[in-house]
């Protein structure tokens, strides 16, 4: 991760060191937040935010399941978005925008305390490595079950629900493993700790639905409609553990992680160990969509329309 010079906080511009909260605001005490993780790819037309829209649609769906008003339109964040990356001269990065209920009234009920909002950009390798890309990770069931639909609410990409994610990721990287697998609160897959699953298994390809309590991934959906595309069927359900050790291959999906093959799962490989040909069919798809190499997914793409110096 390196740094930018400037993040947008609440409709202005400030020095990345001075994008500072006080210690009474509210999220930092009750993870009352919503938040998205996006992508800009530096693409053959310029400056391209991957799936933009849909990412401001989830992340104001966010912040409606958890009653917070944003208080800026959808068209004013996705320009502030674009100076911010303008300004920045990035031609590629991620981009973190971030809704939270700020300094108030203190207790549990958020309602009267402001909502901030901040977008911040910064240069972002493959979060779980270009080599993880290439040949696979390591993935591990963990033993923190994936936070169920009857205490939270799982669709929401909400700041607090994260301190799941973080405990998996702590167990299974403590235990040697590269990325968590969460099973929900019915011991069926649910979803990796920032990442969809899909199994590939006699050619067909399965992911777990909403049931599984997963979060809606951007990416997810994309692979959905490219696979498809492929002429692969692609079904949304229920996955029990022991078909992860059943599987032909198995892969991730995620903004950070992008497509990141598993090639080892509790200590077993998954098929021969390498990744397989329909994930990597899949993947060479993907990634050309990702960086705009594809007309046919070409309107996937927001393209910034600014001049940005080479990263
Ligand atoms: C818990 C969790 N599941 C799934 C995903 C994948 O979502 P997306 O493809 O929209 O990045 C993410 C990343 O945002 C995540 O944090």
């Amino acid at each position: 991760m390196s740094q930018a010079d400037l993040i947008w906080m609440n409709g202005e511009l400030v020095a990345w060191e001075d994008a500072k909260v006080h210690v009474l605001t509210h999220a930092l005490h009750y993870g009352t937040g919503v938040f998205e993780g996006i992508r800009a790819y530096d693409t053959p037309r310029g400056t391209g935010i991957f799936r933009h829209a849909d990412h401001i649609d989830r992340l104001y769906r966010s912040a409606g399941m958890y009653l917070m008003e944003i208080p800026y339109t959808r068209e004013e964040l996705r320009a502030a978005t674009h100076e911010t990356i303008v300004r920045n001269n990035f031609k590629s990065c991620y981009i973190r925008p971030l809704v939270f209920r700020g300094a108030g009234p203190m207790g549990l009920y958020p309602l009267d305390c402001p909502v901030d909002v901040t977008i911040a950009v910064w240069e972002w390798g493959a979060y779980l490595g270009d080599e993880g890309k290439r040949t696979g990770v390591r993935g591990k069931v963990s033993s923190f079950r994936r936070i169920s639909s009857d205490a939270v609410i799982p669709a929401a990409k909400a700041t607090g629900q994260y301190v799941n994610s973080v405990l998996a990721k702590i167990e299974v990287s403590k235990a040697g493993y590269e990325e968590a697998i969460l099973l929900d609160d019915r011991g069926m897959v649910s979803e990796g700790s920032g990442e969809n699953l899909f199994v590939v298994k006699g050619g067909a390809i399965a992911t777990p639905g909403f049931s599984s309590d997963i979060l809606g991934g951007i990416n997810r959906a994309s692979v959905i409609t490219i696979a498809r595309d492929l002429g692969y069927e692609v079904v949304e359900r229920d996955i029990a553990r022991g078909e992860l050790y059943l599987a032909d291959e198995i892969f991730m999906t995620g903004t950070a992680a992008e497509l990141t093959p598993l090639r080892e799962i509790d200590d077993r490989p998954v098929g021969s160990g390498e990744p397989g040909e329909i994930t990597r069919t899949i993947q060479r798809e993907f990634e050309d969509a990702l960086h705009g190499r594809s007309e046919r997914y070409a309107d996937w793409h927001d393209l910034v329309a600014a001049p940005a110096r080479a990263t």
